[in-house]
């Protein structure tokens, strides 16, 4: 399965740097290259030689090794791998990926990638809870790392809970995704997102309260399946995702004109917040007050509505057109008659009511209406939402 595959892993130094000599192992049982990298601490734990001897390469070790640099840099060593894998990822580790440090090898070579990043998390239960590990956490996700667990067991120092590193298996199937053969490679899916502005003039706009952030997270979690996505974006408080084709768009009708540029596509789906109006009397100069006391009169047009006009596109229509719906009352009626208007497969429909915190907050709680009827998901963040959308759609799209 990972024939031909070069992954780069760098050991931390925590109890359960010895299971990534069992991962080395399984790594390797699937065609996979393996060049270990271990920090000080983890050198601790595992010895260089047996890591080298089950890697069957040699191991890197420190920064300032300088046959090392005279033999490979670096820079290289971080690019030259199709993945980085960081397992055990210590506490450590993570916060100076978080924070951007580059001290010794590990976290040089962690800055220095262009290449997809897995972290297979392992601390103490208290540890990984904590406020301030939590906080890496999250920024670490918003920078498109991926992760495989912790898991939750009886932990070496005695205690329960969250923080065991997952198992060498489980490291193996999530490198697997992370490479892109998930059920959706190679296939083409388009992600509509953020928000839209439309100019009044030339330094006001008309805008939503959109983040980006849902949208963001499905196109992450599809690509984490392996889809080769396209990413139509509007102006976004958050980054667009590692590892995903990027077109920025700031109106609705350069949206319209970037999703007909990206067609076809297997899937598509619009969760951009798009301006339903444009205002129609923009100004090329900025308007002025013309000292009677009077407002502007700003004349609104209707945008096009992207995702009818793909729904209901005759020929070259996406197998499955998803859409979303923003609604403040009466969510599963008004989104069920959504569905049914925009000609969409699916509707994700969420409440945005402002006491929700929806809109621009971490977390969404969706209704899933398909042909087969409606579906209340839980409170849940927007990244879970978003991987719980992709498998639905790498479900329906089928081989
Ligand atoms: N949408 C779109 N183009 C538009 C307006 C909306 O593609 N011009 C898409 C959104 O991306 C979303 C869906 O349509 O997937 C529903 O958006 P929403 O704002 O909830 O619905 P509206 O069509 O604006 O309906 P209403 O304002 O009446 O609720």
């Amino acid at each position: 399965m990972l024939a031909g595959k070069r992954i780069l892993l760098i050991i931390g130094g925590g109890i359960a740097a010895f299971k990534a000599l069992e991962l080395i192992r399984r790594l390797r049982e699937q065609g996979a290259t393996v060049t270990p990298v271990l920090t000080g601490a983890a050198e601790q734990f595992v010895t260089p030689l047996s890591a080298s001897a089950l890697a069957a390469r040699k191991v890197y070790r420190d920064l300032f090794d300088l046959t090392d640099e005279a033999e490979m840099g670096h820079i290289e060593l971080s690019r030259d791998a199709d993945l980085v894998v960081v397992a055990p990822a210590t506490a450590d580790l993570m916060a100076k990926m978080a924070n951007g440090l580059a001290n010794d090898l590990a976290s040089t070579l962690l800055m220095a990638t262009d290449k997809r990043v897995l972290i297979a998390p392992a601390m103490n239960v208290r540890m990984w809870l904590h406020p301030a590990n939590q906080r890496n956490l999250a920024a670490l996700e918003g920078d498109g790392i991926l992760r495989v667990g912790p898991d939750e067991g009886d932990m070496a120092c005695g205690e329960y809970g969250p923080g065991r590193m997952a198992e060498p298996l489980a490291i193996v199937e999530a490198v697997v995704d992370a490479l892109g053969d998930g059920p959706l490679r190679g296939r083409h899916v388009l992600v509509t997102s953020g928000p839209t502005h439309e100019p009044i003039d030339p330094v006001r706009y008309i805008a939503n309260r959109s983040s980006g952030a849902q949208g963001t997270a499905i196109a992450r979690a599809l690509a984490a399946l392996g889809a080769d996505v396209t990413f139509v974006t509007g102006p976004a408080d958050v980054p667009p995702p590692a590892g995903v084709r990027v077109v920025p768009v700031r109106t609705a009708a350069e949206m319209l004109e970037a999703v007909q540029a990206a067609l076809p596509a297997e899937a598509a789906i619009f969760a951009a917040a798009v301006a339903d109006w444009r205002v129609a009397s923009a100004t090329t100069s900025k308007l002025k007050k013309d000292g009677s006391g009077k407002p502007p009169q700003i004349e609104f047009a209707e945008n096009p509505d992207i995702l009818a006009t793909v729904a209901a596109m005759k020929t070259g229509r996406p197998t499955l057109v998803v859409g979303f719906a923003a609604e403040t009352d009466d969510v599963r009626s008004n989104a069920t008659a959504k569905r049914q208007r925009k000609g969409c497969d699916w509707i994700v429909a969420n409440d945005v009511s402002p006491a929700t915190g929806i809109m621009g907050g971490t977390e969404n709680a969706v209704t899933l209406i398909t042909g087969d009827g409606a579906e209340d998901w839980p409170r849940m963040s927007k990244d879970m939402v978003a991987s719980r959308l992709a498998a639905r759609l790498a479900e329906a799209l089928g081989k």
